[in-house]
């Protein structure tokens, strides 16, 4: 036979049949009766598999016994109208070229054990899966998605550091990152130790947000977004924290906290109408095999106008939910920092639709938010979506010189290694926003699954770097 050159699946589904075709890809699965077999066959490109009609007395028994499950094949034939139901055209093997056989006692991708748990101890292999396939197919295109909704809007992508002198939440919850020797690290006079031999002469981390960068870009070009991995070493090891997550955060000269919200409402809007419109086959699979509202869950939020609500008044909410009776496992005061029990709560129970919370208390909040009149909170903003809690945190910054080298101070945070952010301030201050999306609570809220470990290909948890 000729030579023809491959073809995608994803492209093939779509052909007319009565043409030669070439497809290369991993067997799904193979089955048949003693004259014809039938190989179910993916190359990732789609959730969709071609089926293959193998006439088995035109082929060597031996070369067809070694196409298993897993392995790796090339096959050229005839693209045909298909007589069984579930696919419109199959194709009739003239050729089949095995590139790996796939030993099927040792493939770690068996039929007995599929629960998510085992598949995250095998996470090099679980691209193969349906499921996979299709969250990382997903996972691609929210990533497309957000660069073409910034580059529509002017944005300028900014590149931020990932190494980084200064903890931008203040939380304390960073990889430090160094090239000294544990065993023998070197003392200063007091005994601490000597950051300055080390390779940037002072103490580093990971970065846990690219904003304070990002707020030299927006004070310089207008509007910028970063997007790139943040780390934070939190030892919580829930469902929906990760130590490694893809941080998008826009920033935008001349926004004020109502600017931000309406970006941040059509932003997560858009996003999600084009997971629909773009990757609605494995959006599909992913309701159909899992979750039986996600589709109508996605199409909710994009039809709804999100909640504006104080957080004053959503604790105000909350409390009256627990005289009612509910059970929450942390306890409700104003000040209290909200668990995603509470979260969901106001979402799925009381407003049923997204709700962006805003006017949060000063104390739980980071230094660099504007502080509002009365002394007590912060034009803080956190999107709050069902099955998620918070999805996005932002808010307005604080952009009077005074009042932040005020706050920095009585958080008793050192200046040093923020002079250069607060030049902002010093030189040029301007009244600005911004806000960051989790990618992958994104991505949970967009697949439907469950645990934010299963939307990322190799995820970072607390005792869990693998691979
Ligand atoms: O609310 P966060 O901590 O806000 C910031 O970092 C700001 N500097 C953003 C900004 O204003 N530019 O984080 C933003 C979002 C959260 O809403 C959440 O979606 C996600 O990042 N996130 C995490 N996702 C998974 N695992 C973690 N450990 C996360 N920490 C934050
Ligand atoms: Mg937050």
């Amino acid at each position: 036979m000729e030579a023809i050159s491959r073809i995608k699946i994803k492209d093939l589904l779509k052909s007319t049949p009565g043409q030669k075709v070439t497809v290369k890809g991993w067997v799904r699965t193979k089955r048949g009766n003693k004259d014809i077999a039938f190989i179910a066959l993916n190359d990732g490109s789609t959730i969709n598999n071609i089926q293959i009609v193998v006439d088995k007395n035109s082929f060597d028994a031996n070369t067809l016994a070694s196409i298993t499950t897993g392995a790796c094949i090339r096959v050229s034939g005839e693209l045909v109208e298909s007589v069984g139901s579930g696919q419109a055209v199959e194709i009739q093997a003239g050729e089949i070229e095995i590139y790996g056989t796939c030993d099927p006692m040792r493939y770690p991708l068996q039929k007995k054990d599929t629960s998510f748990e085992y598949l995250r101890t095998v996470a090099h292999m679980r691209p193969r899966t349906n499921t996979f396939g299709a969250v990382l197919r997903v996972r691609n295109q929210m990533a497309y998605a957000i660069h073409e909704y910034f580059h529509s809007k002017g944005f300028v992508y900014l590149n931020t550091p990932l190494i980084t002198a200064s903890d931008c939440e203040g939380a304390g919850q960073m990889f430090q990152v160094t090239t000294m020797d544990l065993e023998n690290l070197p003392r200063n006079k007091k005994g601490g130790i000597d950051f300055t031999k080390d390779f940037f002469g002072k103490q580093t981390s990971l970065t846990v947000s690219g904003q304070l960068e990002g707020e030299l870009g927006a004070t310089a070009l207008g509007e910028i977004y970063t997007f790139g991995p943040t780390f934070r070493a939190e030892s919580s090891n829930t469902p929906r924290h990760l130590a490694e997550v893809w941080m998008i955060e826009p920033e935008m000269a001349f926004y004020d906290i109502n600017d931000n919200m309406n970006l941040a409402e059509d932003f997560i809007k858009h996003l999600v109408k084009y997971a629909l419109d773009n990757c609605y086959d494995d959006i599909k699979f992913l309701n159909d095999r899992y979750d039986p509202e996600l589709i109508d869950r996605l199409k909710g939020v994009i039809a709804t106008e999100f909640v504006r609500l104080e957080y004053t008044e959503g604790i105000k909410i909350l409390e009256k939910a627990v005289s009612d009776g509910v059970k929450f496992e942390y306890p409700v005061y104003w000040c209290v920092d909200l668990q995603s029990e509470h979260e969901r709560y106001l979402v799925e129970k009381h407003f049923c639709k997204p709700v962006i919370l805003t006017g949060y208390p000063k104390d739980i909040k980071a230094f660099y938010m504007k502080q509002d009149e009365n002394g007590k909170t912060v034009r803080a903003m956190d999107v709050l979506f069902p099955k998620i809690g918070e999805i996005i945190g932002g808010s307005e910054r604080e952009y009077s010189l005074e009042k932040l080298e005020a706050r920095i101070d009585e958080l008793g945070m050192s200046r040093k290694n923020l002079e250069w952010y607060i030049d902002t301030r010093r030189f040029g201050s301007c009244p600005h926003s911004g806000f960051g999306l989790g990618f992958e609570r994104l991505l949970l809220f967009v697949t439907g699954m469950q645990n934010i470990r299963d939307v990322i290909p190799f995820p970072r948890t607390p005792k869990n770097a693998e691979y």
